[in-house]
């Protein structure tokens, strides 16, 4: 038997029994001829007290060595309030070295300054301190509480293949060449968004999956290329039962995993008013610093940008005119470049005027209605946008949040879940005037925007909605077009041919003929969950062996270059300059 206790356990009520422990030495201290050792396993950390006359190999033990103790459970004299069993230690009578270990590249504990790409080239040693455990733990209790619920409600679990045919999710297909029909390839789906939609077709009516999807698209702090969907689908469902049920699910994640009843049903807003109001389609509505319409009260200033712009928005950042800076302005500036704005115009309140060189353009009507319709209080800091609708306020949104961060308006623990619907169907290109379908062709319009279709399909919403918590896209679906007709004129108007359609996806498209229920559903990002539960901003965090932003998996080094023989079993050649000299 390695142990008869694990090291999160021993406390007062354990003191004189006779125990043995088995686990990782965390930390060594020698005290004249006693060693002092933390030792550590999934479960926490005990301390154990060797007498160095009694155990000549305890001078062998380094960190990391796995060591088994027997020993007798002891008071402390001093407890140590910093660990769950720190008012006991075990006094050793037998010690047993399991493994040895290398001296590891860094310290095994909460706190690190090692750099990401050491922790991830070392990822099975990252893995081992508490902190990543815990992230794990939650990651698996959130599944858990998913399974359950699904099971409960009468959902089926049903796989789906990874080597595929390309899903329309609109980043670039992960691709895998075939040996037996060379110069083919599979995709690697980017969500299991077709099979679900035919697993309707079969009947099932209530199908999930915790499915592998893979993207090739730029990587960020909320993205891997290979991550996890928990994915539903179901029919016969109207959109307003389906946000029903997810939030059902929802408040047992949020019971089970954090142990807080959350208050149900969600707000929900619609996707225009996001845009307008918070600047972004996934608002933290955590705190406010609100994008405020100012056109009708700026529109008749003499400057020709104000005049033409389709809006004229502003955020009011309280206490920071007198902070505010030359060079912060100059950065605001150039932070509104990033988003295709020539600038932004920012103006002080102090002493009870405005002030900024821009008010040159004002009348003194102006300065008062602006001043009135911004409620604005001494030392505000006004920062106006004027301009393409999507760009000023996605510009406004992004400098709202991070004031936000700056001012410490978040309240930690805080839980902020509502949903964005009513998206436009459509992404529509001012410039080409050419549309795209804004999630994927499939979704279904509105019911009342269909006979809008043909004229003015940049007017069109969808049945669709996301679930944000916290700023962060937590989850999306919508209902699918289930109609063969309507589904032929989405794809015209997308300006897919009838060959098109049938080598992308005629096999799904020839599914639905069969008598296809009305059907929707919806994904979640698994690991975002495990974020926002877990209290991380890094979703790598969250993934037990994550790619770096590069792609590249620091531990594996993969993706790497194969051997000429594969190559050759595939029928590939990879260009000279590609290859490895
Ligand atoms: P969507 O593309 O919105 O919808 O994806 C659903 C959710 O998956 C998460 N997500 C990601 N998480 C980590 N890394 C990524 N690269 C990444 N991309 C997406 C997000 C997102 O909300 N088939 C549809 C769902 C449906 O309509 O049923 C789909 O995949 O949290």
């Amino acid at each position: 038997m390695y142990r008869t206790h694990n090291n999160g356990e021993l406390r007062l009520s354990h003191v004189n029994q006779e125990v043995t422990l088995v686990g990782w030495v965390s930390k060594k201290r020698n005290l004249g001829s006693l060693v002092f050792i933390d030792l550590r396993d999934r479960y926490g950390y005990t301390q154990v007290l060797l007498e160095e006359d009694k155990f000549p190999n305890a001078k062998e033990i380094k960190s990391e060595y796995i060591i088994q103790v027997k020993g007798i459970v002891t008071k402390k004299d001093v407890p140590n309030l910093k660990l769950e069993t720190g008012e006991i230690e075990v006094v050793a009578n037998d010690l047993k070295i399991v493994n040895t270990s290398e001296l590891p590249p860094f310290i095994i504990a909460d706190e690190t300054d090692a750099l990401e790409d050491t922790r991830l080239k070392y990822r099975y040693l990252d893995l081992r301190r508490p902190v990543m455990q815990n992230y794990l733990k939650t990651r698996a209790k959130i599944v858990r509480a998913c399974h359950e619920f699904l099971d409960s409600n009468d959902f089926i679990e049903i796989e789906t293949p990874i080597l595929t045919l390309s899903t329309p999710e609109g980043a670039r297909d992960y691709l895998v060449p075939s040996r037996t029909r060379k110069g083919s390839f599979y995709a690697l789906p980017q969500s299991p968004q077709l099979f679900k939609q035919m697993l309707m077709v079969s009947g099932f009516e209530r199908y999930y999956q915790v499915a592998r999807c893979f993207r090739d698209e730029d990587l960020r702090a909320d993205r891997q290329p290979d991550f996890t969907q928990l994915d539903i689908e179901t029919s016969f469902l109207s959109q307003d039962e389906i946000l029903t049920l997810t939030e059902q699910l929802i408040a047992k994640i949020m019971k089970d995993v954090k142990g807080i009843d959350i208050e149900l049903p969600f707000r929900r807003f619609k996707y225009d008013y996001c845009i307008d109001t918070y600047g972004s389609d996934k608002p933290d509505t955590r705190f406010g610093l609100e994008l405020n319409d100012v056109k009708d009260v700026l529109n008749t200033i003499n400057f020709e940008g104000f005049k033409l712009a389709k809006v004229i928005k502003a955020i009011v950042i309280p206490n920071h005119a007198s902070v505010t800076t030359r060079k912060v302005i100059d950065s605001i500036n150039l932070h509104a470049k990033k988003f295709g704005l020539g600038g932004l115009t920012v103006l002080k309140f102090v002493n009870g005027q405005l002030e900024g060189s821009f008010l040159k353009f004002f009348e003194e009507s102006h300065k008062d209605a602006l001043v009135n319709a911004l409620a604005l209080k001494e030392d505000d800091l006004i920062i106006i946008g004027a301009g393409n609708r999507m760009k000023v306020c996605s510009c406004l949104g992004a400098l709202r949040t991070s004031y936000a961060k700056e001012m410490n308006l978040i309240k930690p623990n805080t839980f902020d879940f509502l949903w964005v619907v009513d998206f436009p169907l459509f992404d529509y290109n001012e410039e080409t005037k050419e549309i795209s379908p804004s999630h994927h062709p499939f979704t279904q319009p509105k019911e009342e925007d269909i006979c809008k279709l043909k004229d003015h399909p940049e007017q069109v919403y969808a049945a669709a909605y996301d679930i944000i918590v916290n700023g962060y896209e937590a989850g999306g679906g919508s209902l699918r077009i289930y109609d063969q007709k309507l589904q032929k004129q989405i794809f015209e108007l997308l300006g897919f041919t009838e060959e098109d359609i049938q080598r992308k996806f005629g096999f799904f498209v020839n599914s639905l003929k069969y008598g296809t229920p009305p059907h929707g559903g919806l994904a979640f990002g698994l690991d975002r969950w495990a974020m926002i539960l877990g209290g991380t901003d890094n979703i790598r965090d969250v993934i037990a062996f994550p790619k770096n932003l590069s792609a590249v998996c620091p531990m594996s080094n993969a993706p790497l270059q194969v051997d000429e023989a594969q190559l050759e079993d595939l029928g590939i050649l990879v260009k000279e300059e590609y290859l490895e000299k």
